[in-house]
Protein backbone atom coordinates (compact mmCIF):
# COMPACT_ATOMS: atom_id res chain seq x y z
CA UNK A 1 0.00 0.00 0.00
CA UNK A 2 3.07 2.13 1.25
CA UNK A 3 4.16 1.72 -2.54
CA UNK A 4 1.20 2.67 -4.19
CA UNK A 5 1.15 6.02 -2.41
CA UNK A 6 4.51 6.87 -3.56
CA UNK A 7 3.05 6.35 -6.72
CA UNK A 8 0.43 9.35 -6.22
CA UNK A 9 2.35 11.89 -4.23
CA UNK A 10 5.95 10.76 -4.61
CA UNK A 11 8.17 9.50 -1.68
CA UNK A 12 8.94 12.48 -0.38
CA UNK A 13 5.41 13.05 0.61
CA UNK A 14 5.07 9.41 2.49
CA UNK A 15 6.25 10.16 5.78
CA UNK A 16 6.97 7.20 7.56
CA UNK A 17 10.38 8.44 9.91
CA UNK A 18 9.05 8.25 13.89
CA UNK A 19 10.23 11.52 14.81
CA UNK A 20 8.68 13.54 11.85
CA UNK A 21 5.35 11.83 12.53
CA UNK A 22 5.28 12.49 16.39
CA UNK A 23 4.18 15.78 16.57
CA UNK A 24 1.09 14.66 13.97
CA UNK A 25 -0.02 11.84 16.23
CA UNK A 26 -0.82 13.69 19.79
CA UNK A 27 -3.70 16.48 19.90
CA UNK A 28 -2.57 20.28 20.33
CA UNK A 29 -3.60 20.02 24.33
CA UNK A 30 -1.42 16.81 24.88
CA UNK A 31 -5.01 14.34 25.80
CA UNK A 32 -5.13 12.27 22.87
CA UNK A 33 -2.43 10.66 21.34
CA UNK A 34 -2.31 7.83 19.14
CA UNK A 35 -0.29 6.21 15.96
CA UNK A 36 0.49 5.93 12.47
CA UNK A 37 2.60 3.50 10.10
CA UNK A 38 2.37 6.61 7.31
CA UNK A 39 1.50 10.41 6.83
CA UNK A 40 0.44 11.00 3.13
CA UNK A 41 0.94 14.88 2.53
CA UNK A 42 -0.73 14.94 -1.40
CA UNK A 43 -0.05 18.45 -3.42
CA UNK A 44 -3.05 18.36 -5.48
CA UNK A 45 -6.76 18.04 -5.49
CA UNK A 46 -5.69 14.99 -8.19
CA UNK A 47 -3.38 13.26 -5.65
CA UNK A 48 -6.24 13.27 -2.66
CA UNK A 49 -8.16 11.17 -4.96
CA UNK A 50 -5.70 9.13 -5.55
CA UNK A 51 -4.92 8.49 -2.03
CA UNK A 52 -8.51 8.20 -0.95
CA UNK A 53 -8.55 5.79 -3.80
CA UNK A 54 -5.63 3.37 -2.59
CA UNK A 55 -7.01 3.77 0.73
CA UNK A 56 -10.46 2.31 -0.19
CA UNK A 57 -8.94 -0.56 -1.90
CA UNK A 58 -7.02 -1.24 0.96
CA UNK A 59 -9.76 -1.11 3.53
CA UNK A 60 -7.36 1.80 5.57
CA UNK A 61 -9.25 4.49 7.33
CA UNK A 62 -7.54 8.21 6.83
CA UNK A 63 -7.41 11.01 9.16
CA UNK A 64 -7.47 14.25 7.73
CA UNK A 65 -5.25 16.93 9.05
CA UNK A 66 -4.49 20.36 9.01
CA UNK A 67 -2.79 22.50 11.34
CA UNK A 68 -3.40 19.82 14.22
CA UNK A 69 -5.16 22.81 16.49
CA UNK A 70 -8.21 21.33 16.98
CA UNK A 71 -9.88 20.82 20.71
CA UNK A 72 -11.47 17.78 20.60
CA UNK A 73 -9.29 15.16 19.58
CA UNK A 74 -10.40 14.66 15.36
CA UNK A 75 -7.15 15.02 13.79
CA UNK A 76 -5.08 12.59 15.48
CA UNK A 77 -4.77 8.78 14.13
CA UNK A 78 -6.31 7.41 17.46
CA UNK A 79 -6.60 4.07 16.03
CA UNK A 80 -3.16 4.01 13.76
CA UNK A 81 -5.16 5.52 10.50
CA UNK A 82 -3.42 6.48 7.91
CA UNK A 83 -2.62 10.93 8.28
CA UNK A 84 -3.63 12.64 5.42
CA UNK A 85 -1.75 15.86 5.99
CA UNK A 86 -3.47 19.10 3.78
CA UNK A 87 -0.80 21.28 4.62
CA UNK A 88 0.74 21.42 1.18
CA UNK A 89 -2.42 22.57 -0.45
CA UNK A 90 -1.38 25.86 0.16
CA UNK A 91 -2.53 28.24 -2.61
CA UNK A 92 -3.91 31.91 -1.90
CA UNK A 93 -5.70 33.12 -4.84
CA UNK A 94 -5.77 36.45 -5.94
CA UNK A 95 -8.81 38.24 -4.67
CA UNK A 96 -11.72 39.14 -6.35
CA UNK A 97 -12.28 42.97 -5.82
CA UNK A 98 -15.45 43.14 -7.92
CA UNK A 99 -16.89 39.76 -5.76
CA UNK A 100 -15.13 40.87 -2.54
CA UNK A 101 -13.99 36.53 -2.65
CA UNK A 102 -10.90 34.90 -2.78
CA UNK A 103 -10.03 30.85 -3.33
CA UNK A 104 -7.50 29.03 -1.22
CA UNK A 105 -6.64 26.00 -0.58
CA UNK A 106 -7.56 24.07 2.08
CA UNK A 107 -3.84 23.99 3.82
CA UNK A 108 -3.40 27.51 3.59
CA UNK A 109 -3.66 29.09 7.16
CA UNK A 110 -6.25 31.10 8.13
CA UNK A 111 -3.81 34.31 9.19
CA UNK A 112 -2.25 33.59 4.86
CA UNK A 113 -6.20 34.44 4.17
CA UNK A 114 -6.25 37.50 6.01
CA UNK A 115 -3.30 38.86 4.73
CA UNK A 116 -3.93 38.06 1.21
CA UNK A 117 -7.88 40.24 1.92
CA UNK A 118 -6.29 42.96 4.50
CA UNK A 119 -3.51 43.15 1.32
CA UNK A 120 -6.69 44.35 -1.23
CA UNK A 121 -8.04 46.32 1.44
CA UNK A 122 -10.82 44.00 2.65
CA UNK A 123 -10.76 41.50 5.57
CA UNK A 124 -11.46 37.85 5.71
CA UNK A 125 -13.78 37.87 9.13
CA UNK A 126 -12.97 34.37 10.61
CA UNK A 127 -10.59 35.05 13.46
CA UNK A 128 -8.82 33.21 16.62
CA UNK A 129 -5.94 32.45 18.34
CA UNK A 130 -4.82 29.62 16.30
CA UNK A 131 -5.16 31.79 12.86
CA UNK A 132 -1.35 31.37 12.34
CA UNK A 133 -1.14 27.18 12.56
CA UNK A 134 -4.89 26.46 11.52
CA UNK A 135 -5.84 26.08 7.71
CA UNK A 136 -8.95 27.04 6.06
CA UNK A 137 -9.35 23.11 5.22
CA UNK A 138 -9.40 22.34 9.35
CA UNK A 139 -11.80 25.96 9.96
CA UNK A 140 -13.94 24.36 7.28
CA UNK A 141 -14.42 20.83 8.88
CA UNK A 142 -14.82 22.36 12.22
CA UNK A 143 -16.68 25.27 11.50
CA UNK A 144 -15.00 27.11 13.38
CA UNK A 145 -16.24 30.26 15.08
CA UNK A 146 -13.92 32.71 16.73
CA UNK A 147 -14.26 36.52 17.82
CA UNK A 148 -15.81 37.94 15.15
CA UNK A 149 -18.53 35.36 14.71
CA UNK A 150 -20.88 37.92 16.69
CA UNK A 151 -20.56 40.34 14.07
CA UNK A 152 -19.77 38.15 11.14
CA UNK A 153 -20.99 34.90 11.42
CA UNK A 154 -18.92 31.85 11.83
CA UNK A 155 -16.74 30.19 8.61
CA UNK A 156 -20.05 28.77 7.28
CA UNK A 157 -21.28 32.32 6.62
CA UNK A 158 -18.42 32.84 4.70
CA UNK A 159 -18.24 29.69 2.57
CA UNK A 160 -19.29 30.08 -1.21
CA UNK A 161 -18.07 27.46 -2.31
CA UNK A 162 -15.59 24.08 -2.25
CA UNK A 163 -13.62 21.65 -3.84
CA UNK A 164 -13.69 18.53 -2.09
CA UNK A 165 -13.25 14.59 -2.50
CA UNK A 166 -15.96 12.85 -1.14
CA UNK A 167 -15.26 9.35 0.70
CA UNK A 168 -16.89 7.88 -2.49
CA UNK A 169 -14.15 8.86 -4.07
CA UNK A 170 -15.84 11.61 -6.51
CA UNK A 171 -14.42 15.38 -6.62
CA UNK A 172 -16.71 18.02 -6.21
CA UNK A 173 -16.06 21.60 -7.19
CA UNK A 174 -18.05 24.82 -7.01
CA UNK A 175 -15.64 27.42 -7.00
CA UNK A 176 -17.83 30.08 -9.16
CA UNK A 177 -18.38 32.37 -6.62
CA UNK A 178 -21.99 32.21 -7.11
CA UNK A 179 -23.29 34.06 -3.99
CA UNK A 180 -27.10 32.62 -4.87
CA UNK A 181 -27.43 29.52 -6.22
CA UNK A 182 -30.01 27.24 -5.67
CA UNK A 183 -29.43 24.37 -7.85
CA UNK A 184 -29.95 21.54 -5.43
CA UNK A 185 -28.42 20.64 -1.97
CA UNK A 186 -25.71 22.97 -0.44
CA UNK A 187 -22.91 20.51 0.18
CA UNK A 188 -20.18 23.29 0.90
CA UNK A 189 -22.49 23.97 3.55
CA UNK A 190 -23.22 20.48 4.30
CA UNK A 191 -18.81 19.40 4.07
CA UNK A 192 -18.40 22.56 6.60
CA UNK A 193 -18.82 21.25 10.42
CA UNK A 194 -18.56 17.74 9.17
CA UNK A 195 -15.16 17.31 10.93
CA UNK A 196 -13.44 15.28 8.20
CA UNK A 197 -16.21 12.23 8.04
CA UNK A 198 -17.60 13.00 4.95
CA UNK A 199 -14.67 14.36 2.09
CA UNK A 200 -11.98 15.77 2.29
CA UNK A 201 -12.15 19.87 1.61
CA UNK A 202 -9.05 20.82 -0.96
CA UNK A 203 -10.02 24.31 -1.44
CA UNK A 204 -12.50 27.10 -0.76
CA UNK A 205 -14.29 30.09 -2.12
CA UNK A 206 -14.38 32.53 0.89
CA UNK A 207 -16.27 35.85 0.88
CA UNK A 208 -14.29 39.06 2.38
CA UNK A 209 -15.62 41.78 4.17
CA UNK A 210 -15.06 45.47 4.34
CA UNK A 211 -11.79 46.87 6.37
CA UNK A 212 -12.98 49.17 8.79
CA UNK A 213 -11.02 52.51 9.04
CA UNK A 214 -11.05 52.67 13.58
CA UNK A 215 -10.84 49.71 15.91
CA UNK A 216 -11.05 50.32 19.17
CA UNK A 217 -10.60 47.76 22.47
CA UNK A 218 -11.79 47.92 25.83
CA UNK A 219 -11.25 45.62 28.74
CA UNK A 220 -14.37 46.68 30.84
CA UNK A 221 -13.89 44.82 34.67
CA UNK A 222 -17.52 44.17 36.32
CA UNK A 223 -18.43 43.44 39.66
CA UNK A 224 -20.52 40.55 38.67
CA UNK A 225 -20.84 37.79 35.75
CA UNK A 226 -24.58 38.47 35.60
CA UNK A 227 -23.93 42.06 35.24
CA UNK A 228 -21.57 41.35 32.41
CA UNK A 229 -23.73 38.86 30.91
CA UNK A 230 -26.64 41.46 31.02
CA UNK A 231 -24.23 44.31 29.75
CA UNK A 232 -23.54 41.96 26.30
CA UNK A 233 -26.84 41.81 25.72
CA UNK A 234 -27.32 45.58 26.04
CA UNK A 235 -24.89 46.39 23.99
CA UNK A 236 -25.85 43.96 21.06
CA UNK A 237 -29.09 45.12 20.56
CA UNK A 238 -28.27 49.06 20.79
CA UNK A 239 -24.76 48.78 18.48
CA UNK A 240 -23.90 46.85 15.19
CA UNK A 241 -20.30 48.08 15.28
CA UNK A 242 -19.42 45.29 18.03
CA UNK A 243 -16.96 42.85 16.60
CA UNK A 244 -16.65 40.96 19.50
CA UNK A 245 -17.73 40.85 23.13
CA UNK A 246 -15.20 38.07 25.10
CA UNK A 247 -15.29 36.95 28.86
CA UNK A 248 -12.64 36.60 31.02
CA UNK A 249 -12.92 35.77 35.15
CA UNK A 250 -10.17 37.07 37.22
CA UNK A 251 -8.52 33.63 38.41
CA UNK A 252 -8.06 33.44 34.17
CA UNK A 253 -6.26 37.11 33.79
CA UNK A 254 -4.16 36.36 37.21
CA UNK A 255 -3.04 32.55 35.43
CA UNK A 256 -2.25 34.59 31.93
CA UNK A 257 -0.11 37.14 34.03
CA UNK A 258 1.63 34.83 36.32
CA UNK A 259 2.25 32.40 33.44
CA UNK A 260 3.53 35.10 30.84
CA UNK A 261 5.29 37.69 33.03
CA UNK A 262 2.74 40.28 32.13
CA UNK A 263 1.92 43.66 34.11
CA UNK A 264 -1.73 42.63 35.42
CA UNK A 265 -4.28 45.00 33.18
CA UNK A 266 -5.87 46.84 36.65
CA UNK A 267 -3.92 47.78 39.63
CA UNK A 268 -7.31 46.01 41.75
CA UNK A 269 -8.80 43.19 40.35
CA UNK A 270 -12.06 42.95 39.18
CA UNK A 271 -13.89 39.46 39.58
CA UNK A 272 -15.24 39.47 35.81
CA UNK A 273 -13.90 41.21 32.39
CA UNK A 274 -15.60 41.82 29.08
CA UNK A 275 -12.83 42.34 26.17
CA UNK A 276 -15.07 44.44 23.64
CA UNK A 277 -13.84 45.64 20.13
CA UNK A 278 -16.07 47.88 18.03
CA UNK A 279 -14.58 48.88 14.06
CA UNK A 280 -16.15 51.16 12.09
CA UNK A 281 -15.23 53.51 8.87
CA UNK A 282 -15.93 56.44 11.58
CA UNK A 283 -14.16 56.25 14.70
CA UNK A 284 -16.63 54.29 17.27
CA UNK A 285 -15.25 54.95 20.64
CA UNK A 286 -17.48 57.68 21.35
CA UNK A 287 -20.52 55.14 20.77
CA UNK A 288 -18.09 52.27 22.65
CA UNK A 289 -17.86 54.88 25.63
CA UNK A 290 -21.75 55.48 25.90
CA UNK A 291 -22.62 51.84 26.00
CA UNK A 292 -19.92 51.35 28.35
CA UNK A 293 -21.16 53.94 30.46
CA UNK A 294 -24.43 53.27 30.43
CA UNK A 295 -23.81 49.58 31.98
CA UNK A 296 -24.69 48.42 35.16
CA UNK A 297 -21.46 47.47 37.36
CA UNK A 298 -18.69 48.25 35.68
CA UNK A 299 -15.69 49.52 37.72
CA UNK A 300 -13.44 50.38 35.67
CA UNK A 301 -12.04 50.48 32.13
CA UNK A 302 -9.09 50.53 29.72
CA UNK A 303 -9.38 51.67 26.01
CA UNK A 304 -7.14 50.92 23.32
CA UNK A 305 -7.30 52.61 19.56
CA UNK A 306 -3.89 51.54 18.33
CA UNK A 307 -2.91 48.11 17.43
CA UNK A 308 -0.01 47.56 20.00
CA UNK A 309 -1.86 48.43 23.16
CA UNK A 310 -4.81 46.61 21.04
CA UNK A 311 -2.90 43.66 21.28
CA UNK A 312 -2.32 43.79 24.84
CA UNK A 313 -5.41 43.59 25.63
CA UNK A 314 -6.01 40.69 23.45
CA UNK A 315 -3.36 38.73 25.09
CA UNK A 316 -5.51 38.89 28.15
CA UNK A 317 -7.89 36.89 26.72
CA UNK A 318 -6.11 35.31 23.52
CA UNK A 319 -3.52 33.23 26.06
CA UNK A 320 -5.80 31.60 28.15
CA UNK A 321 -5.71 28.23 26.06
CA UNK A 322 -1.79 28.44 26.37
CA UNK A 323 -1.49 29.72 30.46
CA UNK A 324 -4.16 27.16 31.17
CA UNK A 325 -1.88 23.85 29.45
CA UNK A 326 0.81 25.35 31.49
CA UNK A 327 -1.14 23.40 34.44
CA UNK A 328 -1.27 19.96 32.25
CA UNK A 329 -3.20 18.57 30.11
CA UNK A 330 -6.85 19.92 30.61
CA UNK A 331 -10.62 18.45 29.98
CA UNK A 332 -11.60 20.89 27.51
CA UNK A 333 -15.60 21.93 26.94
CA UNK A 334 -16.71 24.38 24.33
CA UNK A 335 -20.42 24.59 25.00
CA UNK A 336 -23.17 27.42 24.39
CA UNK A 337 -26.33 28.25 26.81
CA UNK A 338 -29.21 30.51 25.79
CA UNK A 339 -27.80 34.15 26.81
CA UNK A 340 -30.79 33.79 29.84
CA UNK A 341 -29.04 31.08 31.89
CA UNK A 342 -25.27 31.99 30.57
CA UNK A 343 -24.78 33.87 34.48
CA UNK A 344 -26.41 30.94 36.47
CA UNK A 345 -24.46 28.09 34.07
CA UNK A 346 -21.01 29.59 35.10
CA UNK A 347 -22.21 30.23 38.30
CA UNK A 348 -22.73 26.65 39.06
CA UNK A 349 -20.55 24.44 36.47
CA UNK A 350 -18.19 24.55 39.04
CA UNK A 351 -19.95 22.65 41.60
CA UNK A 352 -20.77 20.84 39.26
CA UNK A 353 -16.75 19.71 38.54
CA UNK A 354 -16.14 19.25 42.09
CA UNK A 355 -18.54 17.08 42.90
CA UNK A 356 -17.00 14.62 40.51
CA UNK A 357 -13.17 15.72 40.97
CA UNK A 358 -13.26 17.13 44.54
CA UNK A 359 -9.82 18.60 43.83
CA UNK A 360 -9.64 19.99 40.23
CA UNK A 361 -10.02 23.53 39.03
CA UNK A 362 -12.60 24.85 36.68
CA UNK A 363 -11.10 27.52 34.10
CA UNK A 364 -14.01 29.82 32.20
CA UNK A 365 -13.63 32.17 28.77
CA UNK A 366 -15.01 32.75 25.76
CA UNK A 367 -17.23 34.07 23.40
CA UNK A 368 -19.90 35.93 25.89
CA UNK A 369 -21.69 37.58 22.76
CA UNK A 370 -22.16 34.54 21.12
CA UNK A 371 -23.48 32.56 24.31
CA UNK A 372 -20.41 30.84 23.99
CA UNK A 373 -18.16 29.33 27.25
CA UNK A 374 -15.24 28.12 27.27
CA UNK A 375 -14.97 25.44 30.83
CA UNK A 376 -11.48 24.34 31.29
CA UNK A 377 -10.71 21.25 33.58
CA UNK A 378 -7.22 21.23 35.26
CA UNK A 379 -6.19 18.78 37.89
CA UNK A 380 -8.02 15.88 36.39
CA UNK A 381 -6.91 12.84 34.99
CA UNK A 382 -7.28 12.96 30.61
CA UNK A 383 -9.07 9.62 31.34
CA UNK A 384 -11.59 11.11 34.04
CA UNK A 385 -14.77 10.37 31.53
CA UNK A 386 -17.20 10.65 34.39
CA UNK A 387 -16.31 14.18 34.83
CA UNK A 388 -16.88 15.20 30.93
CA UNK A 389 -19.89 13.19 31.25
CA UNK A 390 -21.71 15.12 33.78
CA UNK A 391 -20.60 18.45 32.93
CA UNK A 392 -22.41 17.51 29.18
CA UNK A 393 -25.39 16.69 31.13
CA UNK A 394 -25.26 20.34 32.66
CA UNK A 395 -25.10 21.98 29.60
CA UNK A 396 -27.99 19.54 28.17
CA UNK A 397 -29.90 20.44 31.88
CA UNK A 398 -29.35 24.12 30.59
CA UNK A 399 -30.62 24.33 27.21
CA UNK A 400 -27.56 24.53 25.91
CA UNK A 401 -25.48 22.69 23.10
CA UNK A 402 -22.30 20.04 24.16
CA UNK A 403 -20.14 21.50 21.22
CA UNK A 404 -20.81 25.44 20.22
CA UNK A 405 -17.83 25.73 17.73
CA UNK A 406 -15.06 23.22 18.31
CA UNK A 407 -17.11 20.22 17.17
CA UNK A 408 -17.57 17.00 18.58
CA UNK A 409 -14.36 14.96 17.51
CA UNK A 410 -13.68 11.74 19.33
CA UNK A 411 -13.66 13.78 22.48
CA UNK A 412 -17.47 14.07 22.70
CA UNK A 413 -18.57 11.63 20.36
CA UNK A 414 -20.64 9.23 22.93
CA UNK A 415 -22.21 11.95 24.07
CA UNK A 416 -23.84 13.00 21.16
CA UNK A 417 -27.23 11.44 21.81
CA UNK A 418 -27.48 13.68 24.97
CA UNK A 419 -27.63 16.54 22.62
CA UNK A 420 -28.99 14.89 19.28
CA UNK A 421 -32.71 13.02 18.99
CA UNK A 422 -32.54 9.62 17.39
CA UNK A 423 -34.27 11.11 13.90
CA UNK A 424 -31.12 13.47 13.76
CA UNK A 425 -28.41 10.84 14.71
CA UNK A 426 -30.24 8.33 11.91
CA UNK A 427 -30.18 11.11 9.26
CA UNK A 428 -26.45 11.94 10.49
CA UNK A 429 -25.89 8.41 9.74
CA UNK A 430 -27.95 8.45 6.34
CA UNK A 431 -25.54 10.58 5.14
CA UNK A 432 -22.03 9.42 6.29
CA UNK A 433 -23.17 5.91 4.93
CA UNK A 434 -23.91 7.96 1.60
CA UNK A 435 -21.28 10.15 1.46
CA UNK A 436 -18.14 7.80 2.89
CA UNK A 437 -19.89 4.17 2.06
CA UNK A 438 -16.58 2.29 3.00
CA UNK A 439 -16.07 4.10 6.18
CA UNK A 440 -12.45 5.38 5.89
CA UNK A 441 -12.75 8.62 6.65
CA UNK A 442 -12.16 9.92 9.94
CA UNK A 443 -13.86 6.29 11.54
CA UNK A 444 -13.67 7.36 15.53
CA UNK A 445 -14.99 10.84 15.02
CA UNK A 446 -18.32 12.71 15.72
CA UNK A 447 -20.67 9.29 14.94
CA UNK A 448 -19.62 6.32 16.81
P1 LIG B 1 -7.11 20.12 12.51
O1 LIG B 1 -6.92 20.26 13.98
O2 LIG B 1 -5.97 19.60 11.75
O3 LIG B 1 -8.39 19.21 12.24
C1 LIG B 1 -9.62 19.47 12.88
C2 LIG B 1 -10.69 18.51 12.31
O4 LIG B 1 -10.92 18.79 10.93
C3 LIG B 1 -10.28 17.04 12.35
O5 LIG B 1 -11.43 16.27 12.54
C4 LIG B 1 -9.70 16.79 10.97
O6 LIG B 1 -9.77 15.46 10.58
C5 LIG B 1 -10.57 17.69 10.11
N1 LIG B 1 -9.91 18.26 8.92
C6 LIG B 1 -8.80 19.04 8.89
N2 LIG B 1 -8.55 19.44 7.63
C7 LIG B 1 -9.53 18.91 6.84
C8 LIG B 1 -9.82 18.96 5.46
N3 LIG B 1 -9.07 19.66 4.60
N4 LIG B 1 -10.89 18.29 5.00
C9 LIG B 1 -11.69 17.58 5.84
N5 LIG B 1 -11.45 17.49 7.16
C10 LIG B 1 -10.38 18.16 7.68
N6 LIG B 1 -11.72 27.09 17.30
C11 LIG B 1 -12.80 27.90 17.17
O7 LIG B 1 -13.79 27.50 16.56
N7 LIG B 1 -12.80 29.15 17.71
C12 LIG B 1 -11.75 29.65 18.39
O8 LIG B 1 -11.82 30.77 18.90
C13 LIG B 1 -10.59 28.85 18.51
N8 LIG B 1 -9.49 29.31 19.13
C14 LIG B 1 -8.40 28.50 19.28
C15 LIG B 1 -7.28 29.00 19.93
C16 LIG B 1 -6.16 28.20 20.10
C17 LIG B 1 -4.96 28.76 20.79
C18 LIG B 1 -6.17 26.86 19.61
C19 LIG B 1 -4.98 25.98 19.76
C20 LIG B 1 -7.27 26.37 18.95
C21 LIG B 1 -8.40 27.18 18.79
N9 LIG B 1 -9.54 26.71 18.12
C22 LIG B 1 -10.62 27.53 17.96
C23 LIG B 1 -9.61 25.31 17.65
C24 LIG B 1 -9.00 25.06 16.26
O9 LIG B 1 -8.02 26.01 15.96
C25 LIG B 1 -10.07 25.06 15.17
O10 LIG B 1 -10.95 23.97 15.38
C26 LIG B 1 -9.52 24.99 13.76
O11 LIG B 1 -10.58 25.18 12.86
C27 LIG B 1 -8.81 23.69 13.43
O12 LIG B 1 -8.09 23.85 12.23
P2 LIG B 1 -6.87 22.89 11.89
O13 LIG B 1 -6.39 23.20 10.52
O14 LIG B 1 -5.85 22.96 12.96
O15 LIG B 1 -7.61 21.49 11.89
C1 LIG C 1 -10.68 30.11 22.32
O1 LIG C 1 -11.72 30.74 22.13
O2 LIG C 1 -9.69 30.61 22.88
C2 LIG C 1 -10.63 28.73 21.82
O3 LIG C 1 -11.76 28.25 21.26
C3 LIG C 1 -9.62 27.81 22.34
C4 LIG C 1 -9.97 27.17 23.65
O4 LIG C 1 -11.14 26.84 23.87
O5 LIG C 1 -9.07 26.95 24.43
ZN1 LIG D 1 -13.31 29.75 21.24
Amino acid sequence: MLRELVDVVGAPHVVTDAEVLAPHVVDWTGRFRGHTAAMVRPGSTVEVAGVLDVCRRHHVAIVPQGGNTGMVGGSVPLAGELVLSTRRLDHVGPVDLAAEQLTAGAGATVEAVQHAAAAAGLRYAVDFGARGSATIGGSIATNAGGINLLRHGGTREQLVGVEAVLGTGDVISRLAGLVKDNTGYDLARLLCGSEGTLGVVTAARLRLVDAPDHTVTALVGFDTIAHAVDAVSAWRRATDVLDAAEIVLDAGVELVSTAFGYAPPFERPSAVYVLVEASAHDDPTGRLGDLVAAAVGVEQVAVADDAARRAALWRFREEHTAAIGTLGVPHKFDVTVPIGRLAEFMRDVPHVVTAVEPTATTWQFGHVGDGNIHVNITGAAPEAEALDEQVLRFVVACGGSISAEHGIGTAKARWLPLDRSHGELAAMRAIKRALDPDGILNPGVLLT
